[in-house]
């Protein structure tokens, strides 16, 4: 029977159960053009960098996510006024009416801890819910708590909320990080940007939403300089206002679509990409056999573009070992393991950043993917053939990666856990299928 016939199948069945899922057909070669989506991880410090403008901010660029509507739903329980128009978000800031953020927000996404540093920064105070662990395993705060503390702001943990103020307001500090988080650097940045005084993050995060951030408040007013850089230094101004923002590219979308183009040894154009932020992963794939070519530069034209050929045997590239910005993000290690799947050879994959990265493994092996994972460490031998399966994604990424691996699988896959993939990605079944996959939301 042909593939589609047996997807409509399937598609009948699964419209039956009521469960959302992806559908996909796998083994179809991709090729054609995509246009990269604006990134998750800018926005939601972006949206949050709002909060301390007084005034209406417009952030172009901006994808269709959940995990988007999610923050904007935090800036309306504040106050703020926010809305979409397609790409378009507008926040205006005018008037903070609450400072808490309930429970149930909170939740709906981890990274809502992000708005704690600009909340105090606009109004010196503060109260969330503890955020807790998460798919990956353990988040601790303790070092954005650390670093408010030590600029002035008491910080109480009641009841799994922490209650915040800084009556005698926020003051600049020397903060060395014990290791770059992406969100205490955010946070302290944003509690800087208003506070009197002069902050130094050491040991900051270079991750390019970190210099998304910084360009953002600059335009509104702030004194952020070294961003990108392990040294940030922030000089407090009295207050700041809106400004209008195109957010940066997302690179781990970018390595997604990558890794899908690679997977069915197909060829792609990625049109909004930055090759800048996608460093670390080109020479890995490149090793495994693709050509890649980057054109044009998209911080200083704003047309970047990524062209992707692979070969029809490639190899596997032996060792990938995720680390901060500039190393390999641990946000592409996912897809990167559904891809190793399928070479020829040996990869070992060593996860430093989180806990319980590799839930994406045991769903892999259904597809007949041969992985065994030891504590952070996970080897990949290559085999010839996926076979299509049912298949649960259980975090943004990892479901990413299901996603990556059903597009080589002989045979039908069914994808369910979706929401964690609507979190991140705009679209992904749609672009998906305009380069040729076979591939449906039901
Ligand atoms: C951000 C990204 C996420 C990415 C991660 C690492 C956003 C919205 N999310 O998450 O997609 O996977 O960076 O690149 O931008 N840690 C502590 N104490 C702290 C803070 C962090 O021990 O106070 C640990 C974490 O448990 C983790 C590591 O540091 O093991 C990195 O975390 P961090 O860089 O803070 O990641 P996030 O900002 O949460």
């Amino acid at each position: 029977m042909e593939n589609n016939a047996i997807l409509k199948g399937v598609l009948g069945l699964a419209a039956l159960t009521g469960v959302r899922k992806i559908v996909v057909g796998g083994g179809k070669k991709l090729e054609g053009e995509l246009e990269v989506q604006g990134a998750k991880n800018s926005i939601l410090p972006l949206l949050s960098g709002t909060v301390l403008c007084q005034g209406e901010s417009v952030l172009h660029n901006c994808p269709n996510l959940s995990d988007a509507d999610a923050a904007c739903r935090i800036l309306n329980c504040l106050g703020c006024k926010c809305g979409r128009e397609g790409n378009r978000v507008t926040v205006n800031s005018e008037q903070i009416l609450n400072t808490d953020v309930p429970a149930e927000l909170m939740r709906e996404m981890r990274s809502s801890i992000v708005f704690l540093g600009a909340i105090l920064g606009r109004t010196r105070q503060c109260r969330l819910s503890f955020p807790g662990g998460c798919e990956l395993g353990p988040r601790p705060i303790d070092l954005h708590i650390l670093a408010l503390k030590k600029m002035g702001v008491d910080i109480k943990e009641e009841h799994g909320y922490l209650n915040c103020s800084a009556p005698k307001g926020i003051y600049g500090a020397r903060i060395s990080l014990s290791l770059p988080s992406v969100g205490a650097t955010e946070n302290i940045i944003l509690a800087a940007a208003t506070a009197k005084g002069m902050t130094e993050i050491n040991n900051a995060a270079r991750e390019p939403e970190i210099v998304d951030l910084a360009a953002f408040l600059n335009k509104c007013g702030a004194k952020v300089s070294g961003a990108g850089t392990g040294t940030i230094v922030i000089e407090g101004v009295p207050k700041l206002g809106g400004a209008e923002h195109r957010v940066i590219p997302d690179r781990i979308v970018a390595a997604t679509y990558l890794c899908c183009a690679a997977i069915t040894r197909g060829e792609l154009i990625l049109k909004n990409a930055d090759y800048s932020h996608v460093g670390a992963m080109i020479p890995v794939l490149e090793q495994i056999g693709c050509n890649i070519y980057t054109y044009g530069s998209y911080a200083h034209s704003g047309e970047g573009k990524i062209y992707i050929n692979a070969a029809k045997s490639l190899r596997a590239p032996h060792k990938i070992r995720t680390s901060a910005h500039p190393g390999f993000p641990t946000d592409a290690q996912p897809m990167f393991m559904a891809l190793a799947s399928t070479l020829k050879g040996t990869t070992v994959f060593v996860e430093t950043i989180f806990d319980n990265r590799f839930r994406h493994a045991q769903e892999l092996t259904r597809l007949g993917a041969k992985i065994s994972v030891d504590n952070r460490v996970a080897v990949v031998e290559g085999v010839e053939k996926l076979s299509g399966a049912e298949l649960e994604a259980t975090d943004l990424r990892g479901g990413a990666a299901l996603v990556t691996a059903a597009l080589y699988a002989e045979g039908t896959s069914k994808i369910t856990g979706i929401s964690h993939i609507d979190r991140g990605y705009d679209n992904l079944v749609g672009n998906l299928r305009k380069i040729g996959a076979e591939i449906m939301n039901n």
